[in-house]
């Protein structure tokens, strides 16, 4: 495999073009399994590992940190820092500490995070979900006095309406800290129904969001991309929002361009979606090693631009 194809630049971080979601790590997935899924990736070409504070208390017997704290492990024992970009996020609700992004919680869950990982510097710190009730200019404030501080180096913004995002950036560019070089949302190739409620703080990508981040130059990240592996297996239960006749025809449409260039159907997500202009970066989940090889052999093919067409619905 060409590495430099594998690869696309946010800001001056060189990044896999396939992002690996850690949410079960260290917590569902045990610490075995989860090291043999993180030296598969590596292996395999990845770079870019996406973790969370709040990863994942909800899992039965967890209360959140363990994901971050086994990649910590793994990354001492693997004596890997150098060659990984770390992405963890904060501002979602766990433990004692409620959903929010003022001061106090960005500095002290980012000294929490470090801890946990073991790191000295987080490469890329996400707002994980929005807080309307914290002035923007105090949330940008505190992300840029890390910035200063050396605990993080970007920024991205997760789950945000694109009018917050474009506000947000532009309190930065006023104020002289740093903008959020990132957006990371819900995205995949089926559609939500309007109005459709997608489950917790999620938010999904929308045109508009992706024109804004086209002209300011924002990466975009996609996450829940293979709908927990529905279009391999519908037996996989379809989230409610995207039960609709249009996501009938979608799935006909890549399951024909699937059969027409021999690879699967996920395959086909992932080619989309990197694909589209500007490009989109799936963050994906995984639980077996063939997860990994899949998501990567997709990376070795190109789609012809009719059937691209086709998957878009243009004539
Ligand atoms: N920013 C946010 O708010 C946010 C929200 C959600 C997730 N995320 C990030 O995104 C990552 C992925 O999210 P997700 O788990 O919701 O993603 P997903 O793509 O919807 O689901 C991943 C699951 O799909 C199945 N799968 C993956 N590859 C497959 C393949 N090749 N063939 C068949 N099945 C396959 C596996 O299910 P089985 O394990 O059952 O086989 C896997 O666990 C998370 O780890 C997290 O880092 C971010």
């Amino acid at each position: 495999v060409n590495m430099n194809q594998n690869r696309l630049r946010i800001e001056d971080m060189d990044v896999s073009k396939i992002c690996l979601g850690t949410m079960y790590m260290g917590n569902r997935d045990s610490i075995d399994l989860s090291y043999k899924l993180l030296d598969k990736y590596v292996e395999s070409g990845g770079n870019f590992i996406d973790t969370a504070n709040i990863y994942s208390f909800w899992v039965e017997g967890f209360q959140g940190g363990e994901s971050e704290t086994l990649i910590g492990r793994w990354l001492q024992e693997r004596n890997c820092r150098e060659n990984v970009v770390v992405a963890t996020k904060v501002g979602s609700g766990y433990q004692n500490t409620s959903k929010g992004l003022n001061t106090k919680q960005i500095i002290t869950e980012c000294e929490k995070s470090l801890r946990r990982i073991g790191i000295d510097t987080i490469d890329l710190y996400y707002a994980h979900a929005d807080d309307f009730s914290t002035p923007i200019e105090e949330t940008m404030e505190a992300f840029y006095r890390l910035v200063k501080a050396g605990k993080i180096r970007y920024i991205g913004a997760s789950n945000y309406n694109s009018w917050r995002l474009e506000e947000s950036n532009l309190v930065a560019e006023f104020n002289n800290y740093l903008k959020y070089s990132v957006l990371q949302q819900r995205y995949t190739y089926f559609q939500p129904r309007h109005a459709a409620h997608p489950d917790f703080n999620q938010v999904y990508l929308t045109e508009e969001m992706i024109n804004i981040c086209r002209s300011r130059n924002i990466s975009i990240l996609a996450y829940s991309v293979l709908l927990n592996g529905h279009y391999s297996n519908v037996k996989k239960e379809l989230p409610k929002q995207y039960e609709c006749a249009e996501n009938v025809e979608r799935k006909k449409i890549l399951d024909y361009v699937a059969s027409e260039t021999n690879l699967t159907a996920n395959q086909i997500v992932i080619l989309w979606l990197l694909n589209h202009e500007p490009t989109i970066v799936p963050v994906i989940g995984v639980s077996t090693k063939q997860h990994i090889t899949e998501a990567f052999d997709a990376l070795r093919h190109k789609i012809d631009i009719e059937l691209v067409h086709k998957l878009n619905f243009i004539n």
